[in-house]
């Protein structure tokens, strides 16, 4: 079997080898490590190597690529608390595996696994509490987003897929606060970055209902056509919640699309805890949520939800010779941008299978109290400052000002620049309001308070040792 691209008679020492460099990983990342493996320069060097041209050992592969994973950044770590992480779930990184093993395309009718997908949707709709008609998995929130767009701007101008804006000048409004995402999506669907309305916020940095209806009042009174709002359910810098409710209200009497970009934030819906926040999700016609940030399973795996079941269709629907139709049967491509697609939908099924739907809720919940417990010690220390209100999700942005700090900017880039060399925990920084903050995410189902009391310990003792920076 020299010249094969099947591993022969190999098959099964690979995969029990496989196995154990899974296994040391996740036995990694029960306990953080107190120290973050650094890339050495020999596996540098690897990494210049120009193309093998020749086989080589199987064994000796998956130890270079398990070397490779060990000196990098891994989000599944208990104390990375940078950016909006995720938890590589165990069950989500097997079903991958059995996924990929069968390497299925969901772009057509795949049989069994088309039903899985469509199953799948239905769980998720029904965990977050939203009345999904239909829906896809796709490869992160900006595709969610994007294409949940798309269905906006050929509701708004119907024939626009086919003809293009023909001149119309269109808009699309959200929070100061939504995610880069949304700039891209009017970029690339011809409405441009500049019809991108930012709303002003109210004193927990969610959007301003009344000045959303001003905007767009005024919009339509100049012959600007709405296409969509934008709610975020969990902004990407501080986790504030839109006001659905109000939100909604104001799109059904203008008659205008509603998309809640929850990427974030939208598993809180599910928690008893939180769910008062995501009132009127139900009456938005979009919603986006990454099943690889809070939901824990790995990338890439978002998902795109519609309450009405043309609106997919309208805007991705096509007849091609070699993409058959049979007695009007509608195909997965159909409803989706991507055309190949993966199996995303496997992971989330497995998952909700074997863990069920409480102990999601629980995990969930478990991160928002931890959140609630920094934010309240951080609080009370003299040297740390917080937002004025307490966090609304998982995420708390921090900052340090100890006395005598000539230039408060300039020590928090500085600590974050330590706490990350330091390599007991991973924060990123975060710009609010023109000021350095430290921004902690919490969104990985093996963190322990522990682990957040140490952040803040971390915080206090190398804010004092570098606060004679800036
Ligand atoms: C609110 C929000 N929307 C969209 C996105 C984009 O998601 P992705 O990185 O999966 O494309 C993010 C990413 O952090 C986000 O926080």
């Amino acid at each position: 079997m020299a010249d094969s691209l099947a591993l022969g008679d190999r098959r099964l020492e690979a995969l029990d080898h496989a196995a154990a460099l899974v296994a040391h990983a996740w036995a990694e990342f029960d306990q953080a490590r107190e120290i973050e493996t650094l890339p050495s320069e020999q596996l540098l060097a690897s990494l210049r190597e120009s193309l093998p041209e020749f086989s080589s050992d199987v064994i000796k592969g998956l130890d270079d690529a398990s070397a490779v994973l060990d000196a990098s950044l891994a989000q599944a770590r208990p104390r990375y608390f940078a950016y909006i992480g995720s938890s590589g779930l165990e069950v989500g990184a097997l079903a991958d595996l059995l996924a990929h093993s069968y390497d299925i395309n969901l772009a057509l009718d795949a049989g069994a696994a088309s039903r899985l997908e469509a199953q799948t949707i239905d769980w998720l709709g029904e965990f977050l509490g939203y009345p999904a008609a239909t829906g896809s998995f796709t490869s992160g929130g900006t595709i969610s987003n994007l294409t949940a767009l798309a269905a906006a701007r050929e509701r708004a101008l119907p024939g626009s897929r086919a003809h293009g804006l023909g001149g119309h000048r269109c808009a699309v409004y959200c929070s100061e606060e939504a995610h880069y995402s949304i700039m891209r999506a009017a970029e690339l669907l011809g409405i441009g970055r500049d019809w991108v309305r930012p709303i002003p916020l109210d004193a927990e940095r969610r959007m301003e209902p009344s000045a959303l209806a001003e905007r767009i009042d005024g919009d339509i009174h100049d012959g600007i056509t709405p296409i969509a709002v934008i709610a975020t359910a969990g902004t990407t810098l501080t986790g504030a919640v839109d006001p659905l409710d109000e939100l909604a209200h104001v799109c059904e009497r203008l008659g205008v699309w509603l998309h809640v970009d929850g990427a974030y934030g939208l598993p809180a819906a599910a928690v008893p805890a939180t769910a008062h926040l995501f009132q009127g999700l139900t009456r938005a016609d979009s919603v986006t949520v990454d099943c690889h940030k809070w939901m824990f399973v790995p990338k890439a795996c978002s998902a795109v939800l519609v309450r009405d079941p043309r609106a997919l269709f309208d805007v991705f629907a096509h007849d091609e010779a070699y993409v058959p139709h049979a007695d009007g049967v509608l195909n997965a491509v159909d409803i989706t941008l991507e055309y190949s697609r993966p199996m995303r939908a496997l992971k989330l099924w497995l998952a909700f299978r074997v863990h069920g739907a409480a102990a999601f809720r629980q995990a969930i919940a478990r991160n928002c109290e931890q959140a609630q417990h920094l934010y309240s010690l951080a609080a009370d220390r003299v040297g740390i400052d917080v937002l004025a209100s307490a966090p609304q999700l998982s995420i708390v942005p921090i900052r340090s000002r100890a006395p005598g700090c000539p230039d408060v900017n300039a020590h928090n880039a500085e600590l974050c620049r330590r706490l990350q060399a330091d390599g007991r925990v991973y924060v990123s920084p975060a710009t609010i309001d023109g000021e350095v903050w430290l921004r902690p995410c919490f969104t990985n189902f093996r963190t322990t308070t522990d682990d957040v009391d140490l952040l803040l310990s971390l915080v206090e003792t190398l804010g004092a040792s570098c606060r004679d920076h800036g």
